[in-house]
Protein backbone atom coordinates (compact mmCIF):
# COMPACT_ATOMS: atom_id res chain seq x y z
CA UNK A 1 0.00 0.00 0.00
CA UNK A 2 1.52 3.55 -0.92
CA UNK A 3 0.50 6.71 0.27
CA UNK A 4 -0.98 7.50 -2.47
CA UNK A 5 -3.45 4.80 -2.12
CA UNK A 6 -4.70 5.97 1.56
CA UNK A 7 -5.70 9.61 0.73
CA UNK A 8 -7.25 9.69 4.27
CA UNK A 9 -3.49 8.48 5.83
CA UNK A 10 -4.05 12.56 7.41
CA UNK A 11 -7.36 11.49 8.78
CA UNK A 12 -6.69 8.44 10.45
CA UNK A 13 -7.11 9.84 14.08
CA UNK A 14 -10.68 11.31 14.64
CA UNK A 15 -10.73 15.22 15.26
CA UNK A 16 -13.11 17.29 15.53
CA UNK A 17 -12.86 21.24 14.92
CA UNK A 18 -12.93 23.15 18.09
CA UNK A 19 -15.63 25.14 18.74
CA UNK A 20 -14.46 29.15 18.84
CA UNK A 21 -16.23 31.45 21.37
CA UNK A 22 -18.12 34.01 19.88
CA UNK A 23 -16.19 37.05 22.00
CA UNK A 24 -12.78 35.64 22.53
CA UNK A 25 -11.23 36.93 25.81
CA UNK A 26 -7.45 37.64 25.55
CA UNK A 27 -5.93 34.67 27.62
CA UNK A 28 -5.46 35.40 31.30
CA UNK A 29 -2.66 33.17 32.42
CA UNK A 30 -2.96 30.13 34.39
CA UNK A 31 -5.33 27.47 32.41
CA UNK A 32 -7.06 24.59 34.75
CA UNK A 33 -9.35 22.12 33.74
CA UNK A 34 -12.12 20.04 35.46
CA UNK A 35 -9.44 18.13 37.80
CA UNK A 36 -7.95 21.51 38.85
CA UNK A 37 -4.39 20.32 37.09
CA UNK A 38 -2.81 23.55 35.03
CA UNK A 39 -1.73 23.43 31.86
CA UNK A 40 1.86 23.81 31.98
CA UNK A 41 4.13 21.68 29.27
CA UNK A 42 3.17 21.68 25.68
CA UNK A 43 4.63 17.93 23.76
CA UNK A 44 4.87 18.79 20.00
CA UNK A 45 5.51 16.11 18.19
CA UNK A 46 7.38 16.94 14.59
CA UNK A 47 6.99 13.98 12.77
CA UNK A 48 5.44 10.37 12.68
CA UNK A 49 8.28 8.84 11.37
CA UNK A 50 11.53 7.39 12.80
CA UNK A 51 14.81 5.60 11.47
CA UNK A 52 14.38 3.05 14.31
CA UNK A 53 11.43 0.31 14.70
CA UNK A 54 11.49 -0.30 18.55
CA UNK A 55 9.68 -3.79 18.95
CA UNK A 56 7.58 -1.52 21.81
CA UNK A 57 6.57 1.61 19.53
CA UNK A 58 6.79 0.70 15.83
CA UNK A 59 6.90 -2.84 15.05
CA UNK A 60 8.01 -3.66 11.54
CA UNK A 61 5.08 -5.96 11.15
CA UNK A 62 2.75 -2.81 11.35
CA UNK A 63 5.50 0.55 10.30
CA UNK A 64 7.21 -1.36 7.54
CA UNK A 65 8.02 -0.31 4.16
CA UNK A 66 4.39 0.42 2.65
CA UNK A 67 3.38 2.14 5.62
CA UNK A 68 1.38 5.54 4.77
CA UNK A 69 3.32 8.32 6.86
CA UNK A 70 1.85 11.79 7.24
CA UNK A 71 2.08 13.24 3.88
CA UNK A 72 4.15 16.66 4.03
CA UNK A 73 1.02 19.25 3.49
CA UNK A 74 -0.27 17.77 6.19
CA UNK A 75 2.41 18.88 8.80
CA UNK A 76 2.02 21.85 10.64
CA UNK A 77 4.56 24.42 9.52
CA UNK A 78 7.31 25.32 11.70
CA UNK A 79 5.35 29.44 11.50
CA UNK A 80 2.59 27.24 12.27
CA UNK A 81 3.87 25.37 15.89
CA UNK A 82 5.65 28.68 16.79
CA UNK A 83 2.46 30.92 16.27
CA UNK A 84 0.60 28.09 18.80
CA UNK A 85 3.58 27.98 20.95
CA UNK A 86 2.92 31.87 21.59
CA UNK A 87 -0.67 31.53 21.73
CA UNK A 88 0.02 28.51 24.61
CA UNK A 89 2.66 30.27 26.29
CA UNK A 90 -0.16 33.22 26.67
CA UNK A 91 -2.21 30.47 28.48
CA UNK A 92 0.47 29.77 31.00
CA UNK A 93 2.76 27.13 29.23
CA UNK A 94 6.27 27.16 30.48
CA UNK A 95 7.76 23.77 29.00
CA UNK A 96 8.09 22.33 25.40
CA UNK A 97 9.03 19.24 24.49
CA UNK A 98 9.92 17.92 20.90
CA UNK A 99 9.11 14.53 20.30
CA UNK A 100 7.98 12.21 17.28
CA UNK A 101 8.34 9.64 16.14
CA UNK A 102 12.18 10.84 16.06
CA UNK A 103 12.58 14.66 15.85
CA UNK A 104 15.84 14.71 14.43
CA UNK A 105 14.69 13.08 11.39
CA UNK A 106 12.19 16.38 10.45
CA UNK A 107 14.21 18.37 7.84
CA UNK A 108 15.37 21.45 9.25
CA UNK A 109 14.62 21.07 12.74
CA UNK A 110 17.37 23.07 13.68
CA UNK A 111 15.42 26.47 12.51
CA UNK A 112 12.03 25.27 14.25
CA UNK A 113 13.97 25.12 17.51
CA UNK A 114 15.79 28.33 16.70
CA UNK A 115 12.18 29.97 16.72
CA UNK A 116 10.74 28.19 19.63
CA UNK A 117 13.81 29.50 21.47
CA UNK A 118 12.51 32.73 21.12
CA UNK A 119 9.12 32.17 22.55
CA UNK A 120 8.33 33.54 26.40
CA UNK A 121 6.21 33.75 28.95
CA UNK A 122 3.90 36.66 29.49
CA UNK A 123 6.72 37.70 31.68
CA UNK A 124 9.40 37.55 29.37
CA UNK A 125 11.14 34.44 30.29
CA UNK A 126 12.68 31.74 27.95
CA UNK A 127 10.33 28.58 27.94
CA UNK A 128 12.08 25.54 29.21
CA UNK A 129 13.17 23.85 25.81
CA UNK A 130 13.86 20.63 25.24
CA UNK A 131 13.18 17.21 23.09
CA UNK A 132 13.41 13.32 23.25
CA UNK A 133 15.50 11.73 21.00
CA UNK A 134 16.95 7.85 19.77
CA UNK A 135 20.26 9.76 20.05
CA UNK A 136 21.12 8.28 16.83
CA UNK A 137 21.49 11.67 15.24
CA UNK A 138 22.55 13.24 18.13
CA UNK A 139 26.71 12.86 17.62
CA UNK A 140 26.07 14.95 14.28
CA UNK A 141 23.47 17.78 15.38
CA UNK A 142 24.24 18.73 19.11
CA UNK A 143 26.47 21.26 18.82
CA UNK A 144 24.07 23.11 16.41
CA UNK A 145 21.21 22.11 18.21
CA UNK A 146 22.91 24.10 20.88
CA UNK A 147 23.71 27.02 19.48
CA UNK A 148 20.20 27.99 18.46
CA UNK A 149 19.06 27.81 21.66
CA UNK A 150 17.82 24.02 22.36
CA UNK A 151 18.48 23.76 26.69
CA UNK A 152 18.76 19.77 27.30
CA UNK A 153 17.71 16.68 25.73
CA UNK A 154 16.35 13.33 27.00
CA UNK A 155 18.05 9.95 25.04
CA UNK A 156 15.98 7.40 24.96
CA UNK A 157 18.40 4.08 25.23
CA UNK A 158 17.01 0.54 25.81
CA UNK A 159 20.37 -1.36 26.99
CA UNK A 160 23.98 -1.12 26.58
CA UNK A 161 24.39 -4.95 25.68
CA UNK A 162 24.81 -4.07 22.09
CA UNK A 163 22.99 -7.28 20.50
CA UNK A 164 20.19 -6.52 22.79
CA UNK A 165 20.22 -3.14 21.66
CA UNK A 166 20.61 -3.95 18.03
CA UNK A 167 17.18 -6.33 18.48
CA UNK A 168 15.04 -4.09 20.37
CA UNK A 169 15.86 -0.80 17.88
CA UNK A 170 15.54 -3.10 15.32
CA UNK A 171 17.13 -1.88 12.46
CA UNK A 172 20.93 -3.19 13.90
CA UNK A 173 21.67 0.42 15.38
CA UNK A 174 25.02 -0.02 17.22
CA UNK A 175 24.75 1.07 20.97
CA UNK A 176 28.17 2.99 20.40
CA UNK A 177 27.34 5.43 18.01
CA UNK A 178 23.34 6.70 20.77
CA UNK A 179 26.60 6.61 23.65
CA UNK A 180 29.00 8.77 21.29
CA UNK A 181 25.79 10.91 20.86
CA UNK A 182 25.05 11.44 24.12
CA UNK A 183 28.68 12.47 25.04
CA UNK A 184 28.10 14.99 22.19
CA UNK A 185 25.36 16.25 23.54
CA UNK A 186 27.30 16.66 27.12
CA UNK A 187 30.11 18.45 25.25
CA UNK A 188 27.84 20.77 23.56
CA UNK A 189 26.43 22.05 26.91
CA UNK A 190 22.98 20.12 26.43
CA UNK A 191 22.35 19.52 30.48
CA UNK A 192 21.11 18.17 32.34
CA UNK A 193 20.83 14.94 30.32
CA UNK A 194 18.68 12.15 30.97
CA UNK A 195 18.29 8.83 29.42
CA UNK A 196 14.77 6.90 29.39
CA UNK A 197 14.89 3.59 29.33
CA UNK A 198 11.57 1.48 28.31
CA UNK A 199 11.68 -1.91 30.70
CA UNK A 200 10.09 -4.98 29.27
CA UNK A 201 10.17 -8.31 31.28
CA UNK A 202 12.35 -11.50 29.50
CA UNK A 203 13.76 -8.32 26.91
CA UNK A 204 15.71 -5.99 28.54
CA UNK A 205 15.36 -6.37 32.25
CA UNK A 206 18.66 -8.09 33.15
CA UNK A 207 19.85 -4.76 31.65
CA UNK A 208 18.49 -2.68 34.78
CA UNK A 209 21.68 -3.26 36.63
CA UNK A 210 24.48 -2.92 34.04
CA UNK A 211 22.87 0.13 33.05
CA UNK A 212 22.54 1.91 36.26
CA UNK A 213 26.37 0.98 37.22
CA UNK A 214 27.17 2.52 33.66
CA UNK A 215 25.91 5.89 34.64
CA UNK A 216 25.72 5.75 38.19
CA UNK A 217 28.14 9.34 39.12
CA UNK A 218 27.73 10.33 35.55
CA UNK A 219 25.99 13.35 36.16
CA UNK A 220 23.35 11.85 33.57
CA UNK A 221 19.93 10.94 35.16
CA UNK A 222 18.80 7.04 34.32
CA UNK A 223 15.17 6.64 34.27
CA UNK A 224 13.52 3.32 34.02
CA UNK A 225 9.83 3.34 32.35
CA UNK A 226 7.30 0.79 32.61
CA UNK A 227 5.98 -0.44 29.58
CA UNK A 228 2.29 1.12 28.72
CA UNK A 229 -0.24 -0.29 26.49
CA UNK A 230 -0.21 2.86 24.33
CA UNK A 231 -1.15 2.47 20.85
CA UNK A 232 -2.80 -0.09 19.07
CA UNK A 233 0.56 -2.07 17.61
CA UNK A 234 2.61 -2.94 20.36
CA UNK A 235 1.02 -6.40 21.82
CA UNK A 236 1.53 -5.03 25.37
CA UNK A 237 0.14 -7.84 28.01
CA UNK A 238 0.83 -6.83 31.80
CA UNK A 239 2.81 -9.71 32.18
CA UNK A 240 5.68 -8.18 30.13
CA UNK A 241 5.35 -5.17 32.49
CA UNK A 242 8.38 -5.14 35.32
CA UNK A 243 7.03 -3.09 38.34
CA UNK A 244 8.88 0.20 39.76
CA UNK A 245 8.63 -1.49 42.69
CA UNK A 246 10.82 -4.64 41.66
CA UNK A 247 13.27 -2.48 39.77
CA UNK A 248 14.10 -0.28 42.91
CA UNK A 249 14.89 -3.57 44.65
CA UNK A 250 17.01 -5.16 42.43
CA UNK A 251 18.88 -1.61 41.71
CA UNK A 252 18.73 -1.23 45.82
CA UNK A 253 19.91 -4.51 46.09
CA UNK A 254 23.36 -3.88 44.39
CA UNK A 255 23.52 0.02 44.83
CA UNK A 256 21.74 1.02 47.89
CA UNK A 257 19.12 4.09 47.27
CA UNK A 258 16.49 5.95 49.14
CA UNK A 259 13.09 8.38 48.14
CA UNK A 260 13.99 12.14 47.48
CA UNK A 261 11.08 14.69 47.35
CA UNK A 262 10.24 15.56 43.30
CA UNK A 263 11.58 18.10 41.95
CA UNK A 264 8.52 19.97 40.87
CA UNK A 265 4.87 18.85 41.28
CA UNK A 266 3.44 17.07 38.79
CA UNK A 267 6.68 15.52 37.91
CA UNK A 268 6.95 12.02 36.01
CA UNK A 269 9.68 10.63 37.16
CA UNK A 270 10.07 9.32 41.15
CA UNK A 271 13.30 10.32 42.27
CA UNK A 272 15.80 7.80 44.21
CA UNK A 273 19.53 9.00 45.03
CA UNK A 274 22.37 6.56 45.42
CA UNK A 275 23.25 6.75 49.09
CA UNK A 276 27.08 6.80 48.43
CA UNK A 277 26.39 10.19 46.51
CA UNK A 278 26.85 8.98 43.12
CA UNK A 279 23.68 10.73 41.86
CA UNK A 280 20.08 9.21 41.11
CA UNK A 281 17.61 7.58 39.02
CA UNK A 282 14.02 8.04 38.07
CA UNK A 283 11.32 5.42 37.93
CA UNK A 284 8.17 6.07 35.93
CA UNK A 285 5.47 4.07 36.63
CA UNK A 286 2.54 4.88 34.56
CA UNK A 287 1.02 1.14 34.79
CA UNK A 288 1.70 0.59 38.61
CA UNK A 289 1.80 3.85 39.77
CA UNK A 290 -0.46 6.05 37.79
CA UNK A 291 0.41 10.21 37.96
CA UNK A 292 -2.79 11.12 36.14
CA UNK A 293 -3.90 13.70 39.33
CA UNK A 294 -0.91 15.92 38.44
CA UNK A 295 -1.24 15.45 34.80
CA UNK A 296 -0.30 19.32 33.27
CA UNK A 297 0.53 18.10 30.06
CA UNK A 298 -1.45 18.56 26.71
CA UNK A 299 -0.15 17.09 23.16
CA UNK A 300 0.19 18.52 19.51
CA UNK A 301 0.53 16.22 17.10
CA UNK A 302 2.63 16.44 13.95
CA UNK A 303 -1.00 17.51 11.88
CA UNK A 304 -1.91 19.72 15.03
CA UNK A 305 -4.28 18.39 16.67
CA UNK A 306 -4.46 18.50 20.38
CA UNK A 307 -4.62 15.29 22.45
CA UNK A 308 -5.52 16.48 26.14
CA UNK A 309 -3.90 12.54 27.10
CA UNK A 310 -1.68 10.43 25.88
CA UNK A 311 -4.47 7.51 25.95
CA UNK A 312 -6.78 9.77 23.78
CA UNK A 313 -9.19 8.48 21.26
CA UNK A 314 -9.88 11.40 19.47
CA UNK A 315 -7.76 15.38 19.20
CA UNK A 316 -9.09 18.48 18.29
CA UNK A 317 -8.35 19.86 15.05
CA UNK A 318 -5.93 22.91 15.67
CA UNK A 319 -5.38 23.32 12.15
CA UNK A 320 -8.41 24.19 10.84
CA UNK A 321 -8.40 27.25 12.42
CA UNK A 322 -4.51 27.96 11.82
CA UNK A 323 -5.67 27.89 8.26
CA UNK A 324 -9.31 28.76 8.62
CA UNK A 325 -8.35 32.50 9.26
CA UNK A 326 -8.81 32.84 12.86
CA UNK A 327 -7.01 34.79 14.89
CA UNK A 328 -4.95 34.21 17.60
CA UNK A 329 -7.22 35.17 20.45
CA UNK A 330 -9.86 32.97 18.97
CA UNK A 331 -7.51 30.00 19.00
CA UNK A 332 -6.66 30.76 22.73
CA UNK A 333 -10.28 30.70 23.02
CA UNK A 334 -10.46 27.81 21.61
CA UNK A 335 -7.42 26.17 23.53
CA UNK A 336 -9.36 28.02 26.76
CA UNK A 337 -12.39 25.83 26.23
CA UNK A 338 -11.11 22.05 25.33
CA UNK A 339 -8.60 22.31 28.49
CA UNK A 340 -11.47 23.83 31.02
CA UNK A 341 -13.27 20.83 30.22
CA UNK A 342 -10.52 18.50 30.11
CA UNK A 343 -11.39 15.47 32.56
CA UNK A 344 -8.86 12.55 31.29
CA UNK A 345 -7.26 10.43 33.83
CA UNK A 346 -6.47 6.94 31.58
CA UNK A 347 -3.66 5.53 33.24
CA UNK A 348 -5.92 6.13 36.73
CA UNK A 349 -8.82 3.82 35.05
CA UNK A 350 -6.42 1.44 33.02
CA UNK A 351 -9.35 -1.80 33.13
CA UNK A 352 -12.14 -3.39 31.75
CA UNK A 353 -13.67 0.02 30.92
CA UNK A 354 -10.62 1.46 28.61
CA UNK A 355 -9.50 -1.59 27.14
CA UNK A 356 -10.13 -2.21 23.41
CA UNK A 357 -10.33 1.56 22.74
CA UNK A 358 -8.64 2.57 19.90
CA UNK A 359 -5.96 3.82 21.11
CA UNK A 360 -3.23 6.49 19.04
CA UNK A 361 0.18 4.92 18.66
CA UNK A 362 3.03 6.92 20.60
CA UNK A 363 4.94 7.59 17.31
CA UNK A 364 1.82 9.87 15.77
CA UNK A 365 1.05 11.64 19.44
CA UNK A 366 4.68 11.76 20.72
CA UNK A 367 5.80 9.79 23.62
P1 LIG B 1 11.40 16.23 32.47
O1 LIG B 1 11.01 17.56 31.96
O2 LIG B 1 12.80 15.94 32.12
O3 LIG B 1 11.06 16.02 33.90
O4 LIG B 1 10.60 15.25 31.57
P2 LIG B 1 9.41 14.31 31.77
O5 LIG B 1 9.76 13.33 32.82
O6 LIG B 1 8.17 15.11 31.86
O7 LIG B 1 9.29 13.64 30.41
P3 LIG B 1 9.75 12.58 29.44
O8 LIG B 1 9.32 13.12 28.17
O9 LIG B 1 11.17 12.21 29.54
O10 LIG B 1 8.81 11.37 29.84
C1 LIG B 1 9.34 10.13 30.04
C2 LIG B 1 8.35 9.06 29.69
O11 LIG B 1 7.31 9.08 30.66
C3 LIG B 1 7.67 9.22 28.37
O12 LIG B 1 8.43 8.72 27.31
C4 LIG B 1 6.43 8.39 28.59
O13 LIG B 1 6.78 7.03 28.44
C5 LIG B 1 6.13 8.68 30.05
N1 LIG B 1 5.18 9.79 30.16
C6 LIG B 1 5.47 11.11 30.05
N2 LIG B 1 4.36 11.83 30.18
C7 LIG B 1 3.36 10.95 30.38
C8 LIG B 1 1.97 11.10 30.60
O14 LIG B 1 1.43 12.18 30.60
N3 LIG B 1 1.26 9.96 30.77
C9 LIG B 1 1.82 8.76 30.77
N4 LIG B 1 1.02 7.73 30.97
N5 LIG B 1 3.13 8.57 30.56
C10 LIG B 1 3.88 9.65 30.37
N1 LIG C 1 5.79 2.29 26.94
C1 LIG C 1 6.59 3.14 27.59
N2 LIG C 1 7.37 4.04 26.97
C2 LIG C 1 7.33 4.08 25.64
N3 LIG C 1 8.01 4.85 24.76
C3 LIG C 1 7.59 4.50 23.52
N4 LIG C 1 6.68 3.52 23.57
C4 LIG C 1 6.51 3.21 24.89
C5 LIG C 1 5.70 2.29 25.60
N5 LIG C 1 4.89 1.45 24.98
C6 LIG C 1 9.00 5.86 25.14
C7 LIG C 1 10.34 5.71 24.48
C8 LIG C 1 10.87 7.09 24.47
C9 LIG C 1 9.68 7.95 24.40
C10 LIG C 1 9.53 8.58 23.06
O1 LIG C 1 8.57 7.11 24.69
O2 LIG C 1 11.24 4.93 25.11
O3 LIG C 1 11.64 7.38 25.62
FE1 LIG D 1 11.46 5.63 17.32
FE2 LIG D 1 11.45 6.37 19.86
FE3 LIG D 1 9.47 4.86 18.91
FE4 LIG D 1 11.89 3.83 19.16
S1 LIG D 1 10.59 4.58 20.84
S2 LIG D 1 10.56 3.62 17.37
S3 LIG D 1 13.20 5.54 18.71
S4 LIG D 1 9.93 6.95 18.32
FE1 LIG E 1 -1.91 12.47 31.78
FE2 LIG E 1 -3.41 10.80 30.39
FE3 LIG E 1 -0.94 10.11 31.14
FE4 LIG E 1 -2.90 10.28 32.94
S1 LIG E 1 -2.76 8.85 31.28
S2 LIG E 1 -0.80 11.08 33.16
S3 LIG E 1 -4.07 12.03 32.13
S4 LIG E 1 -1.50 11.76 29.72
Amino acid sequence: MSERNVPNADRRYAAAVPEVPDRPQAPTGRLTDRRGRRLHDLRISVTDRCNFRCTYCMPKAVFGTDYAFLPQASLLTFEEITRLARVFAAHGVEKLRLTGGEPLVRRDVERLIGMLAAVTTPNGVPLDLTLTTNGSLLARKARALREVGLQRVTVSLDALDDKIFRAMNDVDFPVADVLAGIDAAEAAGLQPIKINMVVKRGVNDHEIVPMARHFRGSGRILRFIEFMDVGASNGWRMNDVVPSAEIARRIGEVFPIEPVEPNYQGEVAERWRYLDGQGEVGLISSVTQPFCGGCTRARLSTEGKLFTCLFATAGKDLRALLRGGFDDAQIAAAIGAIWSVRDDRYSELRSAATTGLRKIEMSYIGG
